[in-house]
């Protein structure tokens, strides 16, 4: 039987990975929620031509553009991936990334219990909820510590989740999931950063040209990087259990931001190496005499989640999942796309 399901951030990286999951391992009705913007950004979704999928305008800032859809649509499913997902943005419009990110979260689930009380609700969680760690790997018995405005948001939406699912007998979950990358990827995250300067640096060194150094902030943090791609397939089986339960994704390997600048280099046969420290710090190569990567202290966060490992043998156990791309794999497969898109 055909469903009906409510996609949200489609425009975005896991939103438009989720379409494409559904519309090939399913049958079923997508629509996707996009919000009214003066300039569209489709780039995610253009390529996606099918008549099981229609855009919808869905505004989680406005309660009732989400009751309407809900109302109208009766959805099965209403997977939401629309955030505020940018941790550094947090600090600068915490409000604005608590209203996206918690009091939407409660729009829906108020406009579910009423309108639609079958259906099953995903919220995109994360492990930046975990924050000021205590123990590695985090579990999904590690309690919430958030350290920004975006990680106490989406720990507020978990308790109202957990509030309705006891109260209401809703099947809603938020999977934590741990950080997770692609071709897709916005560039204002570090994963993607990183890749396009890489690629822009080695066409100008091919060139003889000169370059902008790449500036970064915190380079000793530790992220537990997945694909993307591996994490809708995830999320699906948490939406679709007997019983609704919370589950960690992620790979179970962490490496700092200065691995992943060394990996990403290398394989544009770049092999660099660190001088200095702290601000002055400086990633250098021996065939060119500019540098590749400075600091700039502006990227710096006002409190900094300084180690995320994940734990996901709950996930591989109950859900049958596990991520297939590797660290290496998904460090090439982002620099050859910048490669192939030169600015
Ligand atoms: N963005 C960015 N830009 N981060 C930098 C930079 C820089 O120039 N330099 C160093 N970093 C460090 C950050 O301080 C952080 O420790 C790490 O790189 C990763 O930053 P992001 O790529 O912005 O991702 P994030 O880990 O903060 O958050 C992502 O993962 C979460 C799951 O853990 C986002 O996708 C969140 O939405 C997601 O919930």
């Amino acid at each position: 039987m055909s469903a009906v399901i409510i996609v949200t951030g489609v425009t975005g990286q896991d939103g438009s990975h989720m379409v494409d999951y559904l519309l090939e391992n399913t049958n079923h009705e997508i629509y996707g929620g996009v919000r009214r913007l003066s300039v569209p950004n489709h780039k995610n979704i253009e390529h996606v031509k099918s008549d099981r999928f229609k855009l919808i305008s869905l505004d989680l800032t406005d309660s009732h553009s989400i009751e309407k859809n809900i109302l109208k649509l009766k959805p099965d499913y209403f997977i939401n991936f629309a955030a505020q997902s940018f941790v550094g943005a947090s600090w600068d419009y915490p409000k604005q990334t608590f209203e996206t990110n918690a009091t939407a979260v409660l729009d829906i689930l108020e406009a579910i219990k009423t309108h639609a009380p079958q259906c099953r609700f995903y919220n995109a969680g994360t492990s930046e909820e975990f924050g000021d760690i205590e123990y590695s790997p985090q579990d999904e018995s590690h309690p919430l510590r958030p350290r920004s405005p975006y990680g106490a948001s989406k720990a507020a939406a978990r308790h109202l989740i957990k509030v309705y699912r006891e109260s209401y007998d809703l099947y809603a979950v938020q999977g934590w999931l741990f950080n997770h990358e692609g071709v897709r990827r916005g560039e204002e995250f570090v994963t993607r950063k990183i890749t396009k300067s890489v690629a822009k640096i080695k066409q100008a060194i091919d060139k003889n040209l000169e370059w902008e150094p790449l500036e970064l902030g915190n380079l000793d943090a530790y992220r537990d990087w997945s694909d993307a791609e591996d994490f809708v397939d995830g999320v699906w089986k948490m939406v679709n259990q007997e019983t609704p339960k919370d589950y960690v994704l992620s790979s179970g390997n962490a490496h700092t931001i200065r691995e992943f600048v060394e990996t990403a280099f290398r394989f544009v046969g770049i092999d660099g190496y660190w001088i200095s420290s702290g601000i002055k710090e400086r990633y250098k190569t021996t065939v060119v005499e500019q540098e590749l990567v400075k600091i700039n202290p502006k990227f710096y966060r006002p409190a900094e989640v300084e180690c995320l490992l994940g734990n996901s043998e709950a996930a591989r156990r109950d859900l049958n999942w596990e991520p297939k791309i590797s660290f290496k794999c998904l460090v090439e497969k982002m620099v050859r796309n910048d490669q192939r898109q030169p600015e």
